[in-house]
């Protein structure tokens, strides 16, 4: 028997151009998903799926959830020829589009398994096997999702578009930034909304060009803005890159309603996190009173909000 954890994450900055090999911000989350494997007899392996998830996410992402699971089992050499595995998913991170839920699968599966079978893996080589398993969604990854999901904290992450190592640093932020993750309820496709970014762009070259620039004095302003604690420099920011992300389409019509609601109950930034299309809005507050109040006017609207604290 072997357990293992994998955290959730939320991208502060940069979902998409992270693709393009621009440099994205992500937290991870106190929630995780855990992963428990057990050994018996017999060939194959069993999944039993306990994660509490957004209506509809489990079912959506099924096949891509047994693809990834089947990737990190290969990329680990685990035999499944003379033995069973009997794997439990479960934790306290809701799976939904948007928190890196497959990412904390996969984490919580590698580390699960490390345990297992005595592996000896460091983090290194349990962010790669995470990443493999995250092909199954994400087709060509960035690998910010699982680079969060394993290492936690505030990250710093470049990908390197040679194949070479990415590039992961850990931010250290003076100040504790109250956040409100609001969920759409709405499950995005990672590889569908990824491949129409890739579309638009071979389409629009030209257009693209000014929005990456746009887009690359933003992150270095917010890199500094997140290590000197600046936190309405931070929402200012975040208001800028949810404009970068509507204009290469990512951002949906609930995208925007959640982040008007936000702004209107005093978030000091608030945009669409991860994927797009649905999933999940972040909101920054000033201090706790405004992010529950902000939380509150998420929920009358009939939507799930959640708080949390960053940095
Ligand atoms: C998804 O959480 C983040 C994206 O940037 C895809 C990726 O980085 O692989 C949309």
């Amino acid at each position: 028997m072997g357990t293992g954890k994998g955290y959730g994450k939320t991208i502060l900055f940069g979902e998409h151009f992270v693709v393009f090999g621009f440099s994205a911000m992500a937290s991870a989350l106190g929630s995780y998903t855990t992963a428990h494997v057990k050994i018996v007899d017999g060939q194959s392996w069993t999944i039993d799926d306990q994660r509490p998830a957004t209506p509809g996410y489990k079912k959506k992402k099924y096949n891509e959830s047994m693809q990834s699971i089947k990737n990190v089992i290969e990329h680990l050499k685990i035999d499944t020829e003379s033995q069973r595995l009997e794997i439990t998913f479960a934790g306290d991170l809701i799976a939904a589009s948007g928190v890196g839920a497959s990412a904390a699968q996969c984490t919580s599966l590698a580390r699960a398994l490390n345990e297992s079978f005595n592996l000896n893996l460091d983090d290194e080589k349990i962010n790669e096997a995470a990443y493999e398993g995250e092909k199954a969604y994400h087709g060509t990854p960035s690998g910010i999702d699982n680079t969060a999901s394993t290492y936690g904290g505030l990250i710093w992450f470049v990908k390197n578009l040679n194949g070479g190592e990415n590039t992961i640093d850990l931010l250290l932020s003076p100040k504790k930034m109250p956040l409100v993750i609001a969920n759409s309820g709405i499950t995005a496709s990672t590889i569908e909304v990824v491949n129409d970014v890739k579309r638009l762009k071979e389409a629009n070259p030209e257009k693209f060009e000014k929005i990456f620039n746009e887009y690359k004095s933003l992150s270095e302003n917010a890199k500094k803005a997140l290590l000197e604690g600046d936190i309405s420099t931070v929402g200012d920011l975040m208001n800028q890159n949810h404009k970068l992300l509507q204009k290469i389409t990512v951002s949906g019509e609930i995208n925007d309603k959640l982040v008007n609601i936000a702004l209107k109950n005093g978030a000091l930034g608030a945009k669409m996190t991860g994927t797009g299309r649905g999933g999940l809005v972040i909101a920054l507050a000033e201090n706790e009173e405004v992010q529950e109040k902000i939380a509150k006017a998420i929920e009358v609207e009939g939507y799930d909000a959640w708080k949390t604290m960053i940095g």
